[in-house]
């Protein structure tokens, strides 16, 4: 599968990203900030955001800054993120507080997420004021996304709503973000905006179990992040959510074993869990769920009013994310 469209936007934000690094002092702060950026990732929110923009005017050079902002705010999240997660990877190479420390990864992120913030001032007044106030509520949310992962880590009574609730505020909201933005530097109207809003919650949600899927059943280096790092946490993912409530007792008693052992060696855990998840066709259940997000992702793109050429961009997204073709 090719995706030319998505070539070009991927293309022109790296061009934009590489023109606008961080700099000031002291240097090792920014460095810590240039760091996680020049370690790559897949740019889907800032592509998502063009490629909106490209959908409702046809261009999407005015999108450019916005793009920035949001893939810097991503990049944000990831560092606070690692921190929370205790997580020795990412994009293949130690996280931020790994190779750094702690309080540098917290300032580092801090700072990203207010420099991403001043990035938006070069926008109108209307455009400023619509992009802060949708940037914000989606911060909010995802504040709140993230305290639900951490306190879900701690109790076994999480079930499907409650999961996809927190994946919805933690992931979904920012790509439904981005590509909101694009509608707003669009002008679109507000029935686009809002599918296209709806149309990144789906995706997000979708991208998310998948997101939760690879943590267990990818390569690490494919996926640039520790194997197993979710079931050493005891998240409450998709797949351990349904593994509980699958289990025979026998499979419980081992799920309750782990889950509850302070101390162990974390590679027979992972191993341990993984034998439940394959016992009880665990992945397949996942990708069901995936796939069902994903057709309602299809149908808020459909409902989009602008032209099948304008949407080329769009199109290959939903299907680069979907396929996990990066
Ligand atoms: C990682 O996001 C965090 C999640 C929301 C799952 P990505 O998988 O988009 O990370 P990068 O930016 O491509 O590295
Ligand atoms: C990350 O979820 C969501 C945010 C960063 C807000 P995960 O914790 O699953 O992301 P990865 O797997 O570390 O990228
Ligand atoms: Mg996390
Ligand atoms: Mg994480
Ligand atoms: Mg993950």
């Amino acid at each position: 599968m090719t995706f030319p469209e998505i070539k070009k936007l991927q293309n022109h934000f790296a061009g934009y990203l590489d023109k606008h690094p961080f700099l000031g002092e002291p240097e090792s702060l920014y460095e810590a900030q240039n760091y996680i950026l020049n370690l790559g990732g897949k740019r889907i929110r800032p592509i998502a955001l063009l490629a909106a923009l490209q959908a409702a005017t046809g261009k999407y050079h005015d999108g450019l800054p916005a793009a920035w902002t949001f893939e810097i705010f991503h990049n944000f999240t990831l560092v606070h993120d690692d921190i929370m997660d205790k997580s020795p990877k990412r994009r293949g190479k130690p996280t931020v507080h790994k190779k750094y420390n702690v309080p540098s990864a917290i300032l580092a992120g801090d700072n990203m997420l207010l420099g991403a913030y001043q990035h938006l001032a070069c926008y109108d007044d209307t455009k400023f004021r619509a992009l802060t106030n949708l940037l914000t509520k989606t911060g909010i949310y995802i504040c709140e996304g993230q305290f639900l992962d951490m306190q879900f880590e701690d109790t076994t009574a999480v079930n499907e709503t409650n999961y996809l609730k927190m994946i919805e505020l933690k992931t979904a909201v920012l790509l439904g973000a981005s590509l909101k933005a694009g509608a707003i530097i669009g002008e679109a109207s507000k029935e686009d905006a809002d599918n296209l809003y709806n149309l990144g919650i789906n995706l997000g949600i979708g991208f998310q179990i998948m997101d939760d899927i690879l943590d267990a059943f990818g390569t690490n280096v494919k996926v640039g992040k520790r194997k197993g790092g979710d079931i050493i946490a005891n998240k409450k993912t998709l797949l351990l959510i349904n593994a509980m409530v699958l289990a025979n007792p026998e499979q419980r008693e081992k799920l309750d074993y782990w889950l509850g052992l302070q101390h162990f060696d974390e590679e027979e855990k992972i191993l341990a869990i993984l034998d439940i998840f394959s016992e009880l066709n665990i992945k397949k259940l996942a990708e069901k769920r995936m796939t069902a997000y994903y057709k309602e992702a299809q149908k808020c793109f459909d409902k989009l009013s602008f032209s099948s050429t304008s949407k080329a961009a769009l199109k290959e997204l939903i299907e680069l994310i979907q396929t996990r073709s990066f």
